[in-house]
Parts: C-alpha cells; sequence; structure tokens
C-alpha cells in the first residue's frame, strides 16, 4: 500500500519510452554520454580490486598493461558496459563508461578544477537551466563548463571567458573529448573567448541570465556583471578564502543594485555501512570553497534597508573594505567585538 504521506510512492510510474536498452542518447541532445556497445574511440574508466582506476581510450588492437598483466581492447569493444574483465595475471577490472563527476577530476588540468559537489550546487542554486544564457569565467580547465553546458543543452549559451590562453587550450580540449566533438566542432551551446572578463564582457554587449565567476578577484567584476545581467539574473563567485568572500559580499552590497548577497559551503561526508559497522567515513575533503549568490534588481531598484543593526564594530574602525550604502553613521566609530 503506497504511503499517502510519502510524495514519493504516488508518483506516477517513470513512461518506458525510449526504445531498446542500446539505443544512443541522440547525437543533437549533446549530453556527453552514450549508450549501447561500447565503441572503438570512447573512453572507459577501470577499476581494479583496491579501487584504482584508469581511464583508457578504446582502440582496436590495442592492449592495456598494468602490475596485473595485460588485456587487449578489443575484449570491451562491443560489449555493454558493466561488466568485469581479468587481465593475464589475474587482475580483475570493473568496465563502465566515465560519469560527468568522474570525468572531471580525471581529465588534464590547467587550473584547479570546481569540484562536482560544488558544480552540482552551482547547477542547482544558480537555477540553470535548459535554454539559459551563462558568463563563466575564467573557464581554467572546463570542468564547470560541462555542467554548464549539460545544463543549458544545446538551445542555451555559455559564453565562458579565459585570460591564459594555456588554459583556455586545456579547456577547449577536455570540453571538445567529454562531449565527443571534433576538433573544429564543439558543444554548439558553448564560444570561448580569450581575455579578461573585465574588459571583454562589455565588448561581446550581450544580455545574460546568469554569470559564475571562479577567479580570484571577482569584486573586480562587479559592476560589469551587473550590467551584462537581466532584472532578476544571479551572480556566483565560487572563491577558495575568507578575505576573498568577505571583499565579494561587501563589493556587491555596496553595489547596490543586487539582493543582499547569500554565502555558504557545502561539506560533504562519505559513509561507510557493512553490517553492523555504520559510521561516518574517516576522510573527507574538508574544503573546497565558499560559493555567494546575489539576484540583479531592476534599474534603478535598490533592495530593501535591512531592519537589523550590523554586529558590533562589524563596519567599526578596524574595518577597510567597501561599505555599504545604508549604514548608519555612528556604526564607523564602534570597536569590533568578538
Ligand atoms: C580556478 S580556475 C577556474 C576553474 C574552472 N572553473 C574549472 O572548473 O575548471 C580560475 C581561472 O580564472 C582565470 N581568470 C582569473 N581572472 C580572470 C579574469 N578577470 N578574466 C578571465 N579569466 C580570469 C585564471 O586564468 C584561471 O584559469
Amino acid at each position: 500500500m503506497p504511503d499517502p504521506a510519502d510524495a514519493r510512492s504516488e508518483a506516477p510510474a517513470a513512461p518506458t519510452a525510449g526504445g531498446p536498452a542500446s539505443t544512443d542518447v541522440p547525437a543533437e541532445a549533446w549530453s556527453g554520454v552514450h549508450r549501447g556497445p561500447l565503441r572503438a574511440g570512447e573512453w572507459v574508466r577501470l577499476t581494479d580490486q583496491k579501487g584504482r582506476r584508469h581511464n583508457i581510450c578504446l582502440e582496436p588492437g590495442k592492449r592495456f598493461f598494468s602490475n596485473r598483466g595485460h588485456f587487449d581492447h578489443d575484449e570491451l569493444i562491443g560489449r555493454e558496459e558493466g561488466f568485469t574483465v581479468q587481465s593475464s595475471a589475474g587482475g580483475v577490472y570493473l568496465v563502465f563508461r566515465p560519469l560527468l563527476s568522474e570525468f572531471v577530476v580525471s581529465m588534464p588540468r590547467g587550473a584547479a578544477v570546481v569540484y562536482p559537489k560544488d558544480a552540482a550546487q552551482i547547477v542547482a542554486m544558480a537555477d540553470i537551466f535548459p535554454g539559459a544564457r551563462v558568463v563563466e569565467a575564467g573557464v581554467g580547465s572546463g570542468a564547470l563548463t560541462c555542467s554548464l553546458l549539460r545544463a543549458v543543452g544545446p538551445l542555451g549559451r555559455v559564453l565562458s571567458f579565459e585570460r591564459r590562453e594555456e588554459f583556455a587550450d586545456v579547456a577547449r580540449r577536455n570540453v571538445t573529448q567529454f562531449f565527443g566533438g571534433t576538433e573544429g566542432q564543439s558543444h554548439p551551446a558553448w564560444e570561448l573567448r580569450l581575455g579578461d572578463l573585465a574588459e571583454e564582457l562589455p565588448r561581446a554587449g550581450e544580455t545574460v541570465d546568469r554569470i559564475i565567476l571562479d577567479m580570484l578577484a571577482p569584486w573586480e567584476c562587479v559592476d560589469v556583471c551587473s550590467d551584462a545581467l537581466v532584472p532578476g539574473g544571479i551572480l556566483v563567485a565560487y572563491v577558495a578564502t575568507t578575505t576573498q568572500l568577505s571583499r565579494f559580499v561587501e563589493t556587491v552590497r555596496a553595489h547596490g543594485g543586487f539582493t543582499d548577497p547569500h554565502a555558504w559551503e557545502s561539506l560533504v561526508r562519505d559513509w561507510h555501512v557493512e553490517g553492523l559497522a555504520v559510521r561516518p567515513g574517516h576522510k573527507m575533503m574538508g574544503h573546497t570553497a565558499f560559493l555567494v549568490t546575489a539576484r540583479r534588481m531592476a534599474p534603478g531598484e535598490k533592495p530593501p534597508a535591512k531592519k537589523r543593526r550590523p554586529a558590533p564594530g562589524a563596519y567599526g574602525v578596524d574595518y577597510t573594505g567597501p561599505r555599504p550604502l545604508d549604514l548608519p553613521p555612528q556604526v564607523a566609530d564602534e570597536p569590533f567585538e568578538s
């Protein structure tokens, strides 16, 4: 009997449309995903019994070697993923196509990447939708670009800016490899421009729905982002340190054309689940970066003045950064109380 308190139990059965399991995902979806038998030229991920991973591109006639002997790529080509293969010296490898979250942490890197847990937060909290027009800077290694392109789909637009040519080249290769394009033909929603966002975004002259900043000094780009965003558009920054976080938030506040910024971080902890031994995992990634979002007000509109006073001394004599526009005059004289 379905439990009426559980909304999930009332969901209608999933449609079975889509044809047989071996039908490939339509190429025009630009998903970066294939189904059906493994083909020559595809990447697969091998995981050994100790959890070590190897990514290989399948080539007819080629051999995979490890410290547990070897096997031929031809043993994999033509099979449905999700099987094990045994090497000549008894090593057992699990074979799957890599997921996007696996691809971005194993692909070649120029700069540090946005981790999958944060890319997921960005896509959800910046409300990236199919058909959205998104600007991102810098492109770095192209990890976030892949998630953004997945979310906007072929009818959207991701305009990426990167000021270092060598990183742009790495990103181009990674994005092309993930979405399975060829050298001259990448995801149709993607355009990559070289240059500094603060100079190049005004030159692009585009109006966009979302802007994601993953760079050292995002506060330098707040003015150009406010000019490019639609009313209601979302500005996101991904910053590694508290000093960057503070400077970005206060710059957005002082600008006056955005809602009060919302700052947070996400911590993800694995769990060990084995019989009666159910406990948190021993290791976790303690910190990646902080996220900040703010929404663009309509032209000439301001967010409501805050009813609550700032914490004592928050903007007092020791504070030297940008100041919110609506501060009561006396707060400037307060000492900070920690
Ligand atoms: C941490 S990386 C970005 C990683 C990327 N989001 C990813 O997921 O792979 C930061 C990048 O921003 C670029 N950058 C910094 N300031 C920039 C600016 N003002 N305009 C364009 N790119 C910038 C740097 O060259 C660097 O490649």
